[in-house]
């Protein structure tokens, strides 16, 4: 057995926001049509959403919803998706070579997400479109002057204006593979011109700047420079994408997934940082890492292999217990980055690789990824707490150095209980984890605690089996005074709750 010691301070890393638990619903594969939306199937209510995912939805504890893409959105026409459904147009969507009804749009997002109880985060068209449709959106759905705009949107039915706070400019527009995409300087240049004008429409809302597609991307680095150059003064955030998946049997880079996300987000506040500085501004740009998750690229033979067809099925991944174990700590992550990730989104919700599963005539399940995403989003507390953590490291293919432990420690708002967050990256070890609470509370009492791994790590949740996996609780817990021993098996995701009998 491996040993690890966490000693945690009382001294606060940053405050979570809800929205780090977010997701995402594009017009791709049958994330929309046949997942979210399914007018035809036994388990959709009368305006076709499928109240089975929506109760899902709401059981992961999503906050907030991007929509309408991702790739999709370089080529959309917004308009396409609003007003009588009978004359809407159906058109190819050149992204994922699918035909598109635009039965579903803008205000059937809006319906669903308040039937969901999420926030929706809105990305504009800066592929194909500009400034003016930008402008036009963000009237239509936030003015309440009146307007042509406005008055179109009360003649669909919507007599008070959506406000949207949250905006993404465009989707990833380094990416050679997006519909009109640009380099930096011709990027930055649109999106702080469209920034401004959307700020002109409603002052009071979130822009997201385009940072990059992923950490490898050979325009990395500069181009959030770049960008943030020309930008700065304009928004408030840059996006940050990354996809994991595993090469090959190599378990352990797999599990560094998460190291990797670390080491992008300190790279994309370094660059942020400086550009802020250099201008003189005491601005500071925070992230939203608006699509972060693990997909298998590997298995999608592209988009050039494709028919044009309405929902077709697309990277519908199954998920694995190990995929779940590395979902988990991606969102340790994210969570020990809470003064500096204000925004971050899974991707997608239903069906493209999502934690939730759907077929047309039964009722959706919950993929492995569901249970990490579900336990973090509802039980973690407010305020990261910061500790030091001794553990052995390891050099992994592709992470030299790699810590073969992870640990987030949050506290409740009311100090009274304390969730841990534990990564066991050891392929064959348990490891005995240690935890110093002294500075937080002299009494604890454990209440419960849940586990991924360890065990047959293959494992998925399907149509046949859609309850095979569940999260099980650790073996081993002791809590004397305030230290608290845990066992982590080989390969495995817990979270610990605590409470806090008599708080420092
Ligand atoms: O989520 C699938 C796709 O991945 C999105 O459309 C795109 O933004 C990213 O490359």
């Amino acid at each position: 057995m491996q040993k690890a010691a966490l000693k945690v301070t009382s001294q606060a890393v940053g405050t979570i926001r809800s929205q780090i638990f977010g997701s995402f619903v594009e017009h791709m594969g049958r994330c929309v049509y046949g997942g979210i939306f399914d007018p035809g199937s036994p388990f959709a209510d009368a305006k076709g959403f499928r109240t089975d995912v929506v109760e899902l939805t709401r059981e992961m504890g999503v906050s907030v919803v991007r929509y309408p893409g991702g790739n999709f959105v370089s080529g959309y026409r917004w308009e396409d998706g609003v007003g009588p459904v009978e004359s809407r147009p159906t058109r190819l969507d050149l992204a994922w070579r699918s035909i598109e009804p635009n039965s579903f749009g803008l205000n059937e997002f809006m319906n669903w997400a308040r039937l969901a109880e999420v926030e929706p985060m809105m990305a504009v068209n800066l592929g194909t479109r500009g400034v003016q449709e930008a402008a036009d959106l963000i009237e239509y759905c936030n003015s309440d002057c009146d307007t042509q705009l406005s008055q179109l949107r009360q003649s669909h039915g919507i007599d008070t204006p959506h406000n949207i706070r949250a905006w993404c400019l465009g989707n990833e527009m380094d990416g050679p593979w997006q519909i009109g995409h640009k380099n930096a300087e011709d990027y930055a240049k649109l999106a702080a011109e469209t920034a401004k004008a959307m700020r002109l429409v409603d002052p009071d809302i979130t822009l997201i700047v385009c940072g990059s597609s992923h950490e490898e991307m050979p325009t990395f680095g500069d181009w959030e420079t770049t960008v943030l150059e020309h930008s700065i003064e304009h928004v408030d955030l840059i996006s940050l994408h990354a996809y994991y998946e595993k090469y090959g049997d190599d378990r352990l880079s797999f599990l560094a997934s998460s190291a990797r996300m670390d080491r992008f987000i300190q790279r994309v506040i370094e660059r942020a940082d400086e550009v802020s500085r250099r201008k003189g501004l005491d601005k500071r740009v925070n992230l939203s890492f608006d699509e972060w998750n693990v997909w298998y690229q590997k298995r999608f033979e592209g988009v050039d292999q494709l028919e044009f067809r309405h929902a077709p099925r697309l990277i519908e991944d199954e998920y694995t217990v190990e995929d779940a174990v590395v979902v988990g700590s991606l969102l340790m992550t994210l969570m020990a980055h809470a003064d500096r990730v204000d925004f971050a989104c899974q991707a997608q919700l239903a069906n493209v690789i999502g934690p939730i599963r759907v077929e047309k005539d039964c009722p959706a399940w919950r993929q492995t990824t569901f249970f990490p995403f579900a336990l973090s989003a509802r039980a973690a507390g407010h305020t990261v707490l910061s500790g030091s953590l001794e553990t052995r490291s390891m050099d992994a293919e592709l992470f030299e150095g790699l810590p073969m432990t992870q640990t987030v420690v949050t506290q409740s708002d009311d100090s009274s209980s304390l969730m841990i967050f534990a990564l066991n990256r050891e392929l064959e070890d348990e490891t005995q984890l240690t935890i110093d609470l002294t500075e937080i509370g002299s009494a604890l009492e454990y209440t419960e605690s849940h586990c991924l791994g360890g065990g047959n790590l293959e494992l998925t949740n399907n149509l046949e089996h859609p309850e095979q996996v569940v999260p099980g609780a650790l073996r081993e817990v002791v809590v004397d005074g305030s230290t608290l021993t845990v066992v982590l098996p080989p390969t495995s995701w817990s979270a610990i709750s605590l409470r806090l009998v008599s708080p420092s």
